[in-house]
């Protein structure tokens, strides 16, 4: 089984990413496999609203000048995604948003690839706007036949500088709850090796 979680923050190893690592601690606990992607540096396109993903249907996007293509491939291989990014303007970042459109639209035009997989969005936020970011990104799970995992609370943590998160007690243990419940959920689902 793996759960692979892709990162929009524009900076590496940042809050994004160590809330990222807390839920992937409770899932390699339990013989989960794990994988973090993270988009800072790739500077992924946006949709150019071609529609060839629809003509084509070859599980791709037409503009494979990025690492979209590649993200593709790691959501149709993983029995669980991830989608966690900063809050920017009281929304998710530009680069987690040309990956949902993306990929989106490339898992729609492809007999829903993401279908009856495992889905779970994270927030990390300074202070404001992190419950539209939160659900900007379940938008892409839900119309993608999906199944979401919640947690104690809502998937949000508490943090400015890389590494504050550290600092957030309650955000810490939400990541955990979520892992704990995202490994169990695979385990009930007794997803066979791929
Ligand atoms: C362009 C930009 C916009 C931001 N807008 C918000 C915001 O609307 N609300 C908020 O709480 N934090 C905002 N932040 C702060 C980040 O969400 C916060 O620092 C977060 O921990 C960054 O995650 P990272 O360490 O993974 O990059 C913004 C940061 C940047 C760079």
């Amino acid at each position: 089984m793996k759960v692979a979680a892709f990162n929009g923050s524009a900076r590496k190893n940042g809050n994004t990413s160590m809330m990222i690592q807390y839920i992937f601690a409770e899932l390699e606990k339990a013989g989960i496999d794990t994988e973090e992607i993270q988009l800072a540096g790739e500077h992924p396109h946006g949709c150019i609203a071609c529609y060839q993903c629809f003509k084509k249907k070859n599980e791709k996007c037409i503009v494979d000048v990025d690492c979209i293509n590649s993200c593709i491939e790691k959501m149709v291989e993983a029995d669980a995604i991830i989608l966690a990014s900063p809050t920017y303007f009281a929304d998710i970042s530009p680069e987690m948003k040309a990956l949902i459109d993306r990929a989106g639209m490339v898992a729609r035009a492809n007999n829903d690839m993401f279908k009856r997989k495992i889905g779970a969005a994270v927030v990390a936020r300074r202070r404001g706007g992190a419950i539209h970011a939160f659900d900007s990104m379940n938008h892409l799970f839900t119309i993608s036949q999906m199944i979401i995992v919640g947690s104690s609370y809502w998937n949000i943590g508490i943090g400015r500088e890389k590494g504050e998160f550290a600092d957030d007690t309650e955000g810490v243990a939400t990541m955990q709850d979520l892992g704990k419940n995202m490994a169990w959920l695979l385990n009930k689902l007794n997803i066979p090796a791929a």
